[in-house]
């Protein structure tokens, strides 16, 4: 089987408030997108490698994936207004034979080959997609401005990471249509009607949104 990793590393980081796109901030000596980079190119479920950048940012990639000798990377596309877009523009690189689509935020630099394996071995049972997904340790309530409407049921909810893992024409027809409000691959999936399994997910692949978030990162991989 032929399996296609597309990772999405196009956002302006924003929240982060640097001064470069958030997969291009210093994690160490390389940028944050290497980490993600390097565990793709190592892992043994990945055949080939699509990068959505920032504008003006596909060059510094393909040096980037030379220094990491990461031959696994096949383009490096320039992304979209939403990380939807993005997705659509990466999925356009990958050829009609590839069987398998596994999208990855570069946001989420600690990816494990234990997790690429809980999702991707799912396809092979009749599921669509896979997701890691982790179960919500906070009360979860519903507000209306500052005010409690309700308080929802824990039981029912997982809270939803990257890598997801598709098959491969069933993310080309979710992506054919409307990316309107779409935060993840999944749900686009799912309203094209298909079946999305969600798997464990690992604490460890926490999305770098602040400072904060960055730095729980650096100690992780310091240890
Ligand atoms: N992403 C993308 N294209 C976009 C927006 C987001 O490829 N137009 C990617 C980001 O690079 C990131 C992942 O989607 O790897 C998750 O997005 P997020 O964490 O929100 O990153 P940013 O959009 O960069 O951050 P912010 O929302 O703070 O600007
Ligand atoms: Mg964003």
């Amino acid at each position: 089987m032929s399996v296609w990793a597309l990772l999405v590393a196009a956002g302006a980081g924003e929240r982060l408030g640097e001064e470069r796109p958030k997969a291009f901030v210093k994690l160490g000596e390389l940028p944050l997108l290497a980490e993600p980079l390097r565990r793709l190119e190592e892992s043994e479920w990945i055949d080939a490698i699509v990068v959505a950048v920032p504008e003006d940012w596909e060059e510094p990639v393909i040096l980037l994936a030379e220094e990491l000798s990461a031959s696994k990377v096949v383009a490096a596309v320039r992304g979209g207004g939403t990380r939807a877009e993005s997705v659509r523009a990466a999925l356009a690189e990958v050829p009609e034979e590839a069987l398998v689509v596994l999208v990855h935020d570069a946001a989420r630099p600690l990816l494990t080959e234990e997790v690429l394996e809980r999702v991707l071995a799912p396809l092979s049972e009749g599921w669509d997609g896979v997701v890691p997904g982790l179960p919500i340790a906070d009360t979860i309530k519903e507000v209306d401005g500052d005010r409690i409407v309700a308080t929802v049921s824990r039981d029912k909810l997982v809270a939803v990471q990257t890598p997801q893992a598709f098959l491969a024409p069933k993310l080309r027809e979710a992506y054919a249509g409307d990316l309107e409000g779409a935060t993840d691959c999944s749900s686009l999936v799912q309203a094209c009607g298909g079946r999305v399994k969600v798997v464990q997910g690992d604490r460890r692949l926490l999305k770098a949104t602040t400072r904060e978030d960055l730095e729980l990162i650096e100690s992780w991989i310091a240890t």
